[in-house]
């Protein structure tokens, strides 16, 4: 896969990029990502990307010219999305990873200031994403964190762990069960019998009704989107019950 972003801040990047899983699958080939400095598209002594918003009001608006020759350096093919992080775009979630991981190239463009010039918007841009209802500085984190949830969908990306995914909160619709490693006690705390057990269908059947108890407790929402078996049904009751 190939991601490309547009940001006045490329050395944000390289830093959180380059380690863990995400550095990884770029040294594997698996994502290539590219920075492009939006300043290099500006033909001023000051490299300007911003000005004052016609009309007037407080602060800047990002000016189309170099957005537009931006794009035209990458020159995306036809189909690709195009997302503009912004804090008034759809917020983001796990069937937008998805989609976004399953395209073969990607571009963000990371707004700053108080936007970008409309007619940039509505040219440029196939959507536009928001990671929360707050209001960042700039794009430039929104944009590390969809491209951190893309690339460790990518096959190969994950290694051993590429099988944890299914159990992944929020790509089953369910938030993930309790997870307990080594020691089996600590400080009088012990892991429950059953993960001992060695019983995979009792383990299943525990790790299902723990899921659904934490998004009943924390995340009751989620339950109304997500095909819920007639087990599920029956341990939701039982839950409700018992709190
Ligand atoms: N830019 C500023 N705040 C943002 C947010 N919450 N999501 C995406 N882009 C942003």
């Amino acid at each position: 896969m190939e991601i490309h972003v547009i940001t006045i801040f490329p050395e944000v990047f390289p830093p959180v990029l380059t380690v863990g899983i995400v550095g990884r699958a770029q040294r594997a080939g698996i994502a290539t990502i590219f920075v492009h400095d939006l300043r290099e598209h500006t033909h001023d002594r000051h490299r300007t990307v911003d000005d004052a918003p016609f009309g007037g009001g407080p602060g800047m608006v990002m000016r189309p010219e170099p957005l537009f020759e931006a794009m035209d350096s990458i020159a995306p093919a036809p189909g690709t999305p195009v997302v503009v992080l912004t804090p008034q775009g759809r917020p983001f979630n796990q069937r937008d990873a998805e989609r976004l991981s399953a395209h073969e190239s990607v571009v963000f463009i990371c707004g700053r200031y108080e936007g970008i010039d409309e007619r940039a918007r509505t040219s440029l841009a196939t959507e536009e994403l928001s990671i929360g209802d707050y209001v960042l500085t700039g794009g430039e984190l929104p944009a590390l964190v969809i491209i951190d949830s893309l690339i460790r969908l990518l096959p190969g990306a994950m290694g051993h762990g590429q099988e944890a995914i299914a159990d992944d909160s929020h790509t089953s619709g369910l938030l993930q069960y309790p997870q307990y490693t080594r020691p089996a006690e600590y400080r009088g705390k012990v892991v429950p019998d059953i993960l001992l057990s060695g019983d995979h269908a009792a383990i299943s059947k525990w790790r299902r009704r723990e899921a659904l108890r934490r998004t009943l407790t924390r995340r009751n929402e989620m339950l109304s989107v997500i095909e819920l078996s007639a087990a599920d049904n029956k341990m939701l009751e039982e839950l409700r019950e018992e709190s």
